[in-house]
């Protein structure tokens, strides 16, 4: 078995391919490799370990028509054209629910922070403009009693919405089937997004990208919001069309916005940086150290198993190991 890895991940992972494989080429820069370089990499390897930075597409894909599978070192895998995979017979992994947590808590981070303006006070705070408690200095908007909108119940948005409770929330969630987990556990009510859009104080997003979920929030559904609510993504950024967003948040549409991801990563809008209510982290939803490590371990087994014509734990299109 040889692979090639686009990138250093931690440790754990790599050892075990070392362990398991002939050949792990890892490509030595830390920066996003460029589709030469992915290629050059892949040639006359069975595997590949790749990034959400990496697009994976036809192109790619056929330029080695001995790979066998493709790990992807994420739970979300729209940067792999996943349907040409299998139409050629490769394998396609993914690392779920190792990151539900992270991501989860993260999303939390971010709402609090839009909402009780925390970014915006430390920069106040280090500019030196604190000049004693103020009745009217950074009011923000509270938790408890409010209404709590959930884009997306699979794991990550479970685990999120489970959390609510915590701060005194209702819940209601957005999603193709009933959860009973939450359901029973947050007394969640389950609605469609129009309704859930305006009656949320809270919006926060955890679908994957796929062409429906692309721009479901645009212009006309921010505007259906509440005038004070907060919205969240840290799923990707292209659910949100972001030249809607910033219009929105520019005519105070609604409240805030958290975001860890964007519509053309690495780019960050202008427009957006320079707004106050507007917390913006550089997609890290993942990045624990606990995760990453566990991250790095699951993506080097599922790969192995998937190269042995083994059952790895998760597969994205599991019609291939059938076939
Ligand atoms: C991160 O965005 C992931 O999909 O793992
Ligand atoms: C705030 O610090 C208070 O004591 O009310």
């Amino acid at each position: 078995m040889k692979v090639f890895v686009t990138r250093r991940i931690p440790e754990e992972g790599l050892k075990l391919l070392e362990r398991e494989c002939e050949e792990v080429e890892v490509f030595e820069h830390d920066r996003i490799p460029s589709k030469d370089e992915i290629k050059r990499g892949l040639k006359g390897k069975d595997g590949l370990l790749c990034l959400l930075t990496d697009r994976i597409d036809r192109d790619v894909i056929s330029s080695n028509p001995k790979l066998r599978a493709i790990s992807n070192y994420a739970a979300g895998y729209d940067n792999i054209d996943v349907d040409f995979a299998t139409e050629r017979g490769i394998v396609v992994t993914n690392t779920p629910d190792v990151l539900t947590e992270a991501t989860a808590e993260l999303a939390w981070a971010l709402l609090l922070a839009v909402s009780r303006r925390i970014v915006e006070g430390d920069r106040f705070t280090r500019e030196g403009r604190f000049r004693g408690w103020s009745p009217t200095l950074l009011l923000g908007k509270e938790l408890s009693g409010k209404t709590l909108g959930v884009i997306g119940a699979g794991r990550i948005g479970t685990a999120f919405a489970l959390k609510a409770r915590c701060f005194g929330m209702k819940v209601l969630y957005y999603n193709r089937s009933r959860n009973e987990v939450l359901e029973s556990r947050v007394g969640a009510r389950k609605v469609d997004l129009e309704n859930l859009l305006r009656e949320s104080d809270f919006v926060s997003i955890h679908l994957p990208l796929t062409k429906e979920t692309h721009h479901l929030i645009d212009y006309r559904k921010l505007c259906m919001m509440k005038r004070d609510a907060v919205i969240i993504n840290t799923a990707r950024g292209a659910i949100i069309k972001e030249r809607d967003l910033i219009r929105a948040l520019r005519e105070r549409r609604i409240f805030g916005a958290g975001l860890d991801v964007y519509e053309n990563e690495p780019e960050v809008a202008e427009e957006l940086k320079e707004m106050e209510n507007v917390v913006l982290l550089p997609h890290i939803g993942s990045a624990t150290l606990e995760t990453r490590t566990k991250m790095s371990l699951l993506a080097a087994e599922n790969l192995v198993k998937a190269l042995r014509g083994e059952v790895p734990k998760y597969c994205v299109n599991p019609q291939v190991l059938k076939g």
